[in-house]
């Protein structure tokens, strides 16, 4: 902190009561203080007065969160409803403190009508390049500032480790290293090197720590994870991310081995506090405290729930929509249960960022603040390139794609006309489904293909809904007359719970359609819009080429036709591994002994598409991997080098993946991990070659003792398809 901040909060916490104190530690929904109930305010939104002297000036409340339901607004109301907060909170009251305004501008400033929206997480993860993750986060840092909000819910540093969970779309996917980078880069675009400037904003790193496995594949059910696993695979991402300064966290809503993360005094204080050095605010989830006592029933009364939080470590509650959290916590400081001082050490973060972002000086806007480049074309471009970038062809059967313009062409399925699977959710609203209304001027999957290959050489028939059969005969009709059939199918938008499925299959109805496109006899493409890997195994053999656009946002569509046409070189990787079965949910750095091979199965680790998979339009030879040394140190590092070739007629891009494989080890190791990636650009023709360099402490695991070690012993180094050996020995 700098001197000048320490001393200005430590000014301000002087002067404050326990009441002013947690208010600090509140945060509740906008909704709060409208007119009409919560989760139903009157529309258009309207201030309620009485609610906002209640909750600004009576409770003292600190941040207030989210966007009246279902109602993304303009810059001009986020200004209205933004000032009217401050000037309620800073004229009116004893200490002027700023509220912190927070929002989930999840892929561009997503409850803000005309800002600019990018891939998910997933897709931008699919790119492997962590500059366009840094220009995601500065441009949406940009436009939420400029929609008078000065922080963001994101970005989301969870490992996506089981492929039905709800939330893949939001994560950068399974691996931990690749989450890593695009993690530290995302957050250094939205802070910057200095959040109180205008257009930057303070990060929030989702959802501290282990939310990305549950069991059941359920969002927010129970999930088991050894502490040495817990570190090695969902602790990194995050460490990555504070690494590059972010300010702030979320915590997991989940249970962890029977403990709810939100009541884990272990993993929110020993863990994040005294180990890792965390100095940055810790806001609750939704609800989260009250669930201890209502889901988790680790706590038998709401004022213990509120107890076993604070006393956990949890600086800011989410409330979000009662202020029952107020009182308890008030009672727990007078009756002695929790300490004044215990409230000091989250009020003082809470205060330090409030300093930093400026908003003492500027609660809302600078005075004439010019945003000329919010929603421009300028940004657009760069929403559409990491579209481009992310869009992965998984399969390209006799280079069937692309398509030359003058072919006549069906395009089939409910999701070549569907924004929301465009968007996925977090768009204009929670669940995405107002994508319909405030997107419409946007392009579709259908239109982009129609702008591209002109209209008249295009058919259309819907064919079937997300889960209904539809017209299948009209569109067997319509492929009688055409050379080549654009599938398109996937999922609908959705996030946490309402995105629970109990079949990861694709739906039958999506299935029927495919299989009579496909016994049509006509070439198929199926593009893919989801944002969790659909199983396709009835259907992907028998199809000709496969592109996976995951959710690209609403600039998406013509990133998608460009390729179809052959505009853009596809160059996106899997960042998962995609599913063949339902009950072969495994992961690229699985176990030996899960690859069943060594036991004789005959169904071994077999995936659709391996994790890091992605075809171009051209192809890349690799040259030999040359080692500077075979023989190293732990203390030593890694370096080698190798070539790669594009020998195809096109310019393209490849991702150079470096995976380490330790051969043996005291813990059984994975087959193999993502140990450095880079994406480099090759003209036809062309050879680079790419220098590596990697400390021998990244190959580190976990033990049972909970302890980061490097174990002496033989490794492969596998790159492309070549393999390479060298030996950890310490003399
Ligand atoms: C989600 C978070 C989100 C928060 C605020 C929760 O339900 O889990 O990711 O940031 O709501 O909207």
């Amino acid at each position: 902190m700098s001197k000048e901040i320490n001393t200005l909060v430590d000014t301000l916490l002087q002067k404050m009561t326990i009441e002013e104190k947690v208010g600090q530690m509140t945060q509740v929904t906008l909704d709060l203080v409208l007119k009409g109930n919560v989760y139903e305010p009157e529309k258009p939104f309207v201030f309620d007065e009485d609610k906002l002297v209640n909750v600004l000036l009576q409770k003292h409340v600190g941040s207030i969160l989210n966007v009246p339901t279902s109602e993304a607004l303009t810059r001009q109301q986020w200004h209205y409803v933004v000032s009217t907060i401050q000037e309620k909170a800073m004229k009116d009251s004893r200490l002027g403190i700023p509220v912190l305004y927070g929002i989930d501008s999840i892929h561009g400033a997503s409850y803000t009508q005309g800002a600019t929206f990018f891939p998910h997480q997933i897709g931008l993860a699919a790119t492997w390049n962590p500059a366009l993750a840094k220009e995601q986060g500065a441009i949406t840092a940009y436009e939420t500032r400029a929609s008078s909000i000065p922080w963001v819910f994101s970005p989301v540093q969870d490992i996506a480790r089981n492929p039905a969970w709800s939330r893949i779309y939001e994560t950068f996917g399974e691996d931990p290293y690749l989450s890593g980078e695009m993690g530290k880069a995302m957050v250094s675009g939205f802070e910057g090197d200095d959040i109180s400037n205008f257009d930057k904003v303070a990060s929030c790193l989702k959802h501290f720590v282990g939310y990305g496995m549950p069991l059941s594949g359920k969002d927010r059910t129970p999930a088991w994870i050894p502490e040495h696993y817990l570190r090695e695979y969902f602790l990194p991402s995050f460490e990555a991310a504070m690494e590059a300064g972010a300010k702030t966290i979320m915590i997991n809503s989940g249970e962890i081995n029977g403990i709810p993360v939100h009541a884990n005094k272990e993993i929110l204080t020993t863990l994040l506090r005294d180990e890792l050095g965390f100095e940055g605010l810790a806001v609750t989830d939704w609800e989260d405290i009250k669930y201890l006592h209502t889901r988790h029933r680790v706590a038998a009364t709401q004022k213990e729930a509120v107890r076993m939080a604070i006393d956990a470590g949890v600086d800011m509650s989410m409330v979000p929509d009662d202020l029952s959290f107020c009182g308890h916590l008030i009672e727990l400081v007078n009756e002695g249960a929790i300490s004044e001082e215990r409230l000091d050490i989250s009020v003082r973060r809470i205060l330090k960022l409030k300093y930093e972002l400026g908003l003492f000086e500027n609660p809302v806007l600078e005075e004439g603040a010019n945003y000329d480049k919010f929603g421009s074309t300028e940004f657009l471009e760069k929403a559409k390139l990491a579209a481009a970038e992310s869009i992965t062809l998984l399969k390209n059967e006799d280079s069937i794609l692309p398509i030359s313009k003058d072919k006549k062409i069906l395009v089939t399925g409910w999701a070549a006309e569907s924004m929301p699977s465009l968007n996925g959710g977090w768009s204009y609203d929670w669940q995405g489904a107002t994508s319909v209304e405030f997107a419409k001027g946007k392009t579709n999957l259908l239109q982009a293909i129609e702008d591209e290959a002109g209209k008249s050489n295009i058919v259309f028939s819907e064919g079937c809904k997300y889960d209904e059969v539809g017209n299948i005969e009209d569109a067997i009709e319509k492929a009688a007359g055409v050379d080549h059939i654009i599938l398109c199918l996937g999922e609908n938008s959705y996030t946490e719970f309402m995105g629970n499925v109990n079949d990861l299959d694709l739906p039958k109805a999506q299935i029927e359609l495919a299989q009579a496109m496909i016994k049509t006899g006509k070439p198929v493409t199926l593009v893919l819009l989801e944002g969790r890997p659909r199983i396709i195994s009835s259907i992907a053999d028998k199809i000709g080429s496969i592109l996976l656009g995951y959710y690209p946002g609403q600039e998406g569509a013509s990133s998608i036709s460009d390729i179809i046409f052959g505009k853009t070189n596809p160059s996106g990787r899997l960042p998962y591994t995609y599913p063949r079965y339902s009950n072969a949910l495994m992961t690229y750095d699985h176990k030996h002994a899960e690859a069943l091979e060594l036991q004789g199965s005959e169904v071994p680790f077999y995936p659709q598409f391996e994790f890091g998979h992605g075809l171009s339009y051209t192809q890349f030879e690799y040259g030999n991997i040359l080692l500077e040394k075979t023989t190293l140190a732990a203390n030593e590092d890694l370096r080698f080098s190798f070539s790669i070739k594009n020998t195809g007629k096109r310019a393209g891009k490849e991702v150079a993946q470096v995976y380490i494989g330790d051969d043996y080890a005291s813990i059984t190791p994975p087959v193999k991990r993502l140990r450095a990636f880079r994406k480099i650009e090759i003209a036809a023709g062309e050879e680079q070659q790419l220098d590596f360099v990697i400390p021998m402490k990244r190959l580190a695991f976990v033990n049972v003792q909970n302890e980061w070690v490097l174990e002496e012993g033989t490794f492969k180094l596998m790159v492309g398809n070549l393999i390479s050996k060298f030996e950890l020995k310490n003399d």
